[in-house]
């Protein structure tokens, strides 16, 4: 049983590990095989904040409210482990910023210790192990998935992201343009992230600590697929998070990065078989994961396995996987 990945961010690489995790030792001739014409660091995946929160995207989905739980509490078992710091992982606080009133967000019962702010806080304000499995990595581009199926692979897992439309036309998959600035400013220890509902073109700053740099961004620009860096949106996020947090103005930049968001109104994650003559062929879409792809990886990986072990039971491979204890 071949299986090939299209696609090597935080989507495709955790869809693999979840898949080879749970059934490698049932379908002893799994072969897995991931393909991608960008590898880290040069996925939208790297250049993420990094942060676990969902972004632009509260609108009350509750399957996509679920896999982002799993996610986070798959990410809280890790937190104690030798792997945490290999995996940038750690707790933070931070402020998320309304200039009105808004409801609680869907997360507040996921995250530890959601709060409003007090009064006084208010006053403060005027971002594996995967080759050791015999898992191969090809460094190509695919062009259409009737290419991965005349090789000989029997199930296509698409994690393209952003360019998912360039192997099956989708016109709900736009990008979302994103610009950061990151910033040598060890000293901030809390996120903000503020929210100007006002603005068409969403230009809200926010400010977002990581292991090593901290990052400066809130640009949103949907449909614009220009990846180069913008000097307008460089003096957009520099006035602007210097204005939330005037400390930033002597912090040294190290480093400024232009992303796609893989905007979607809802999340691809489904199977499809794809029939070409006599000929018919698996494929499990998991792409149009947004500003939330850190946040939702791993709950929708799980999905796709399950996805996967449908395809199995179908193909008389293999029953179920056992529940890990
Ligand atoms: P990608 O990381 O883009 O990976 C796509 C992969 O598919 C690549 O390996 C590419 O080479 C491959 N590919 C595509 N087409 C082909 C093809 N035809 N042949 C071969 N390979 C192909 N999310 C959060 O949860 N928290 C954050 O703090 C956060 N911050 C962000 C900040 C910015 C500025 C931006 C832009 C995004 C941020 N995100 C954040 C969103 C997150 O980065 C994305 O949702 C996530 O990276 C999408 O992952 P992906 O694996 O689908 O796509
Ligand atoms: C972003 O897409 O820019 C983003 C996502 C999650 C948290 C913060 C920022």
């Amino acid at each position: 049983m071949r299986v090939a990945v299209i696609g090597a961010g935080v989507i495709g690489l955790s869809t693999a590990l979840c898949i080879h995790e749970q059934y490698h030792s049932l379908v002893p001739s799994l072969e897995m095989e991931v393909y991608a014409d960008r590898y880290t660091p040069h996925t939208t995946s790297d250049g993420a904040a990094g942060l676990w929160q969902p972004y632009l995207s509260d609108h009350g989905n509750l399957q996509e409210t679920l896999w982002s739980k799993e996610t986070f509490d798959h990410l809280l078992r890790h937190l104690g482990s030798p792997a945490a710091k290999e995996m940038g992982l750690f707790l933070i606080s931070g402020y998320n910023l309304f200039t009105q009133p808004v409801p609680d967000p869907s997360w507040k019962n996921i995250v530890l210790g959601f709060r409003n702010l007090t009064a006084k806080e208010l006053e403060l304000f005027p971002g594996y192990r995967l080759t050791q499995r015999g898992v191969k990595f090809f460094h190509k581009k695919v062009e259409s998935f009737q290419e991965m199926f005349a090789q000989g692979v029997d199930v296509v897992i698409n994690c393209t992201g952003v360019r998912a439309g360039e192997l099956q036309p989708d016109l709900e998959l736009q990008p979302g343009r994103g610009q950061v600035i990151k910033v040598l400013a060890p000293w901030v220890k809390h996120f903000i992230i503020t929210h100007d509902i006002k603005s068409g073109i969403y230009n809200s700053p926010y400010v977002i600590p990581g292991s090593e740099f901290t990052v400066l961004g809130g640009i949103y620009q949907h449909g614009n697929w220009n990846e180069e860096n913008s000097t307008q949106d460089h003096k957009t996020i520099w006035e602007n998070c210097c204005r939330l947090l005037p400390a930033l103005q002597k912090a040294k930049i190290v480093e400024e990065w232009s992303g796609l968001r893989p905007a979607r109104p809802f999340v691809r994650l489904e199977r499809e078989t794809l029939r070409h003559g006599h000929f018919q062929a698996e494929v499990i879409h998991n792409y149009g994961h947004g500003g939330f792809g850190i946040t939702i990886h791993w709950g929708c990986a799980m999905a796709a396995a399950r996805l996967f072990g449908s395809i199995l039971q179908e193909k008389k491979v293999a029953g179920p996987p056992q529940p890990r204890l």
